[in-house]
């Protein structure tokens, strides 16, 4: 094992991570801290859970070992650097927590109000939230200032983007001391602003959106739906593949979320199919079912091929997209570098959206959202303003 003096990373001070939450993110966070050379330990309230998520992640190391992807002796020192504890008071030494329990708003500032006690001064405190606004998460601390959102996108070793969104609250300069940590743990950060979704989350909603409402309107069915989007726009993953990993119960709540702190903005209108999903605990992959089944010998339906609506809903759901795209550089939410950048590390998409409406042409894409306008007569479709300007003549 590392002498802790070595692991110190020193521009960041940042050697031992308390994690908050042993699911599908907080394991995953606490194997790129790991891997980054820092002692981690992680809390659940479900002492299970963690036990679980520990032998998942041994498990995957023996994939790697065999594939000669890591050796042996790196997997161990990896796995003896995460070590599971039974309470908050377990991160007395901690130099930076971050929480991953559920998309809850008030449980997850009381856990915050709790660990205030435990932690020392220094220690920062942050949120793995895809939505919610860390002003509201951090406002009713003692020491708002050292809090901070640090966002990671699923699964976390994988997907190399992280957002890092100061609040109004945050110290000046943490964004960056955080910002150089990220790079030392080998990922892609960015500086997001502090409205709902941040970045990507903003961004990528229309590609569940949308789906789901093709699928509620029995214009198509999910497996169609995601073969479209994989054979006409190279997606890695269709939407209903997507929200399987992701959790429907996780996006659901963005999306909820979202919407609420748009304050009702009809764009963001969570879908019925996914609320009786997650009624239903049909979550997807940790759950072995939602959209599609994960039973041992499941069989994925064979999607019908019908090419003139594979383009309808492929058109659809990308002008979608690229006019939520082409509404975050009207607003300034990020740099067009980072806009791009972000949807591509943090959710693989195969390219930037701005250059992709550029390619397809901005005109098409305007064309497409006031059809679905017309049709619907719904807010839901209204284009960004920059949108027209962006169409070359
Ligand atoms: P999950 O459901 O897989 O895991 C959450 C874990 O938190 C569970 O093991 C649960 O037992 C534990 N937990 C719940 N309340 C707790 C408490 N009070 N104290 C300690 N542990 C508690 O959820 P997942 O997907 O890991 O999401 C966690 C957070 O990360 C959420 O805020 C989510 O929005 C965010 N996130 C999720 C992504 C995803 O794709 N699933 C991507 C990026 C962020």
């Amino acid at each position: 094992m590392m002498d802790k003096s070595e692991v110190i990373n020193l521009r960041s001070g940042v050697s031992t991570v308390g994690i908050i939450g042993a699911g599908t993110m907080g394991i995953g966070i606490a194997q790129v801290a790991a891997t980054a050379g820092c002692e981690v330990f992680l809390f659940d309230t479900d002492q299970e859970q963690t036990e679980k998520s520990i032998r998942g992640l041994r498990a995957t190391f023996e994939k790697l070992v065999s594939k000669s992807k890591i050796t042996e002796s790196e997997a161990d020192e990896i796995m003896e650097r995460i070590r599971p504890v039974v309470s908050l008071k377990d991160f007395s030494d901690a130099d930076l927590i971050i929480e991953a329990i559920v998309e809850n708003r008030d449980v997850k500032k009381k856990i915050f109000s709790e660990l205030e006690d435990y932690v020392s001064e220094k220690c920062i405190i942050s949120s793995n939230t895809s939505s919610i606004s860390i002003t509201s998460l951090s406002a009713d601390l003692k020491n708002p200032e050292r809090f901070i959102g640090i966002h990671f996108f699923n699964p976390a070793p994988l997907m190399p983007l992280v957002e890092i969104i100061p609040g109004l609250l945050t110290r000046g300069g943490l964004a960056e001391e955080i910002y150089a940590l990220m790079k030392d743990w080998k990922k892609v950060p960015v500086i997001a602003k502090d409205i709902p979704g941040f970045i990507v989350n903003r961004i990528a909603r229309p590609f569940y959106g949308e789906a789901l409402r093709i699928v509620e309107e029995n214009i198509a069915k999910s497996e169609q739906v995601d073969d479209a989007m994989k054979t006409l726009g190279n997606f890695r993953m269709g939407p209903f593949e997507l929200m399987d990993l992701i959790g429907i119960d996780v996006n659901f709540s963005v999306t909820k979320t979202v919407y609420a702190d748009y304050f009702f903005d009809p764009k963001y209108k969570p879908s019925l199919l996914q609320q009786r999903m997650s009624e239903a605990k049909l979550h997807g992959r940790k759950t072995g079912r939602g959209f599609y089944s994960y039973a041992e010998n499941a069989e994925k339906p064979t999607p019908e091929k019908d090419e003139k609506l594979y383009e309808q809903i492929f058109m659809r759901i990308i002008s979608m997209l690229i006019n939520e795209a082409v509404e975050a550089k009207r607003l300034g939410l990020a740099n067009d570098a980072d806009i791009e950048l972000a949807i591509q590390k943090g959710v693989n998409y195969p390219k930037g959206l701005l250059a992709w409406g550029e390619q397809i042409g901005f005109d098409k894409i305007s064309e497409t959202l006031q059809q679905l306008y017309d049709e619907y007569q719904e807010e839901r479709y209204r284009q960004s303003p920059l949108m027209r300007k962006l169409i070359k003549n």
